[in-house]
């Protein structure tokens, strides 16, 4: 009867502990987190942030305020630009036949931020504005199906957004149909978009 209740005991033991490691990171594990909770407090954490603020500020002395970098780079970064991002996104991915200018040239963080979002993709700003400040054009004229429709097909910048139908749990604008990175085919396309079928891919005609 004993050994059976001590057993009890201890199963429930392991079941309360098993249930505080499966919590998210909260303010106590992490101390950062004490003075900079409100960096994290948006939709979308970048998955890196909860791994720890030190996997990217490395070698960040934050013992005193104002902290000090370790490294050779500021803020205690253990690299710099795409380079730090690297280190755990594969590179190929931002390499094909058509690599999007900004991601060619630029930092990675013209389009995302480093630590946390309101926006999917941990984007800087609502998505299809971010892509319509430097393509101010495509909302002049009607896009992707003029004959059809004489306001051309939505692009996700309407007040009621449509859901991606094939990207599940995202919201459809442009990257539904462009690769933001890279991409083998023109246009930074996702498809072949010579003929019908492309709209078949999202429509029932
Ligand atoms: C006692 C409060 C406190 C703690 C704990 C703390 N910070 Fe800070 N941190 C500050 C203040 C205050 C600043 C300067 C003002 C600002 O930029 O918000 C700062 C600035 C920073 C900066 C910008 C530094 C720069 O050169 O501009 C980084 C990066 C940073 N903290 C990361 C961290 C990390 C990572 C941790 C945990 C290892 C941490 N902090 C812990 C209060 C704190
Ligand atoms: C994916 C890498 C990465 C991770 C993980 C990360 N940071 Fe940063 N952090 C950066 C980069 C890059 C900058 C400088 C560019 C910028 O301002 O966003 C920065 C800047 C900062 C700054 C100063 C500028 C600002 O945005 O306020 C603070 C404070 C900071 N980080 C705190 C933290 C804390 C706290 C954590 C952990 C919860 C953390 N960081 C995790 C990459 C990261
Ligand atoms: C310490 C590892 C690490 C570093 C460094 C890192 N990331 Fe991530 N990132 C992850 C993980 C893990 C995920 C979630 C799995 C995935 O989507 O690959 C992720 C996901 C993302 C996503 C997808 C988010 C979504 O909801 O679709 C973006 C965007 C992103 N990271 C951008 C960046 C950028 C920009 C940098 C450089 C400033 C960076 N990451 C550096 C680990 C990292
Ligand atoms: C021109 C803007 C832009 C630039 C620059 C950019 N991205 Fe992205 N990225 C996006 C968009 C848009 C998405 C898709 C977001 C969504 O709707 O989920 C995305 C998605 C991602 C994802 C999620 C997985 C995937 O491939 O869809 C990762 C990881 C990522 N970006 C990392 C990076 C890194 C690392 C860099 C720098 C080498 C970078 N991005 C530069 C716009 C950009
Ligand atoms: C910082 C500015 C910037 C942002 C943000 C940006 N682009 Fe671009 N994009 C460019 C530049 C520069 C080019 C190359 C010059 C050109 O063809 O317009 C380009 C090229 C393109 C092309 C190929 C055009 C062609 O004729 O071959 C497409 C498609 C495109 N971008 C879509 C997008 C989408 C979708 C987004 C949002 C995820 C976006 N862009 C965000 C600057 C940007
Ligand atoms: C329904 C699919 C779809 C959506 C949504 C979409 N595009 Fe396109 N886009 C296309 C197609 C198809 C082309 C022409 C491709 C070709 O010629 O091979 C194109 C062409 C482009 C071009 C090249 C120049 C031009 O106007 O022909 C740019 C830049 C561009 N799109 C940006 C965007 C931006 C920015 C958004 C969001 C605001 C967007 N697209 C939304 C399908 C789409
Ligand atoms: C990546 C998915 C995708 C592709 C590819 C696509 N569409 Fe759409 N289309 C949508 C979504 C999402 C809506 C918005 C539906 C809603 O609001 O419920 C839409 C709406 C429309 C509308 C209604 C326009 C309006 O003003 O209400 C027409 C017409 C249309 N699409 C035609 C086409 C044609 C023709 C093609 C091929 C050239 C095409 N679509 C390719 C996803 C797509």
């Amino acid at each position: 009867m004993k050994t059976q209740r001590n057993l009890l005991v201890s199963l429930f033991c392991a079941v309360v502990v098993a249930l505080i490691y499966a919590l998210p990171v909260q303010a106590e594990d992490n101390p950062c987190l004490k003075c900079h909770a409100k960096l994290l407090q948006k939709k979308e954490v970048h998955a890196a942030a909860n791994m720890g603020c030190d996997s990217c500020h490395e070698e960040l002395d934050a013992s005193a305020v104002p902290h000090k970098s370790k490294g050779k780079f500021a803020m205690g970064l253990s690299a710099e630009g795409p380079a730090l991002c690297a280190n755990c996104h594969d590179k190929k991915l931002f390499k094909g036949k058509m690599v999007h200018a900004p991601v060619e040239g630029g930092p990675c963080l013209g389009c995302h931020d480093a630590h946390a979002s309101d926006y999917q993709g941990v984007l800087k700003k609502e998505p299809a504005a971010l892509c319509l400040d430097c393509h101010p054009d495509v909302k002049k004229g009607p896009h992707v199906i003029a004959g059809f429709s004489r306001g051309g097909h939505p692009l996700g910048n309407e007040t009621k957004a449509a859901q991606d139908p094939l990207r599940p749990g995202k919201k459809f604008y442009c990257v539904s149909c462009h690769e933001p990175h890279r991409s083998e085919l023109p246009k930074l396309s996702r498809f072949v978009t010579k003929n019908m079928a492309s709209c078949q891919k999202c429509h029932k005609m």
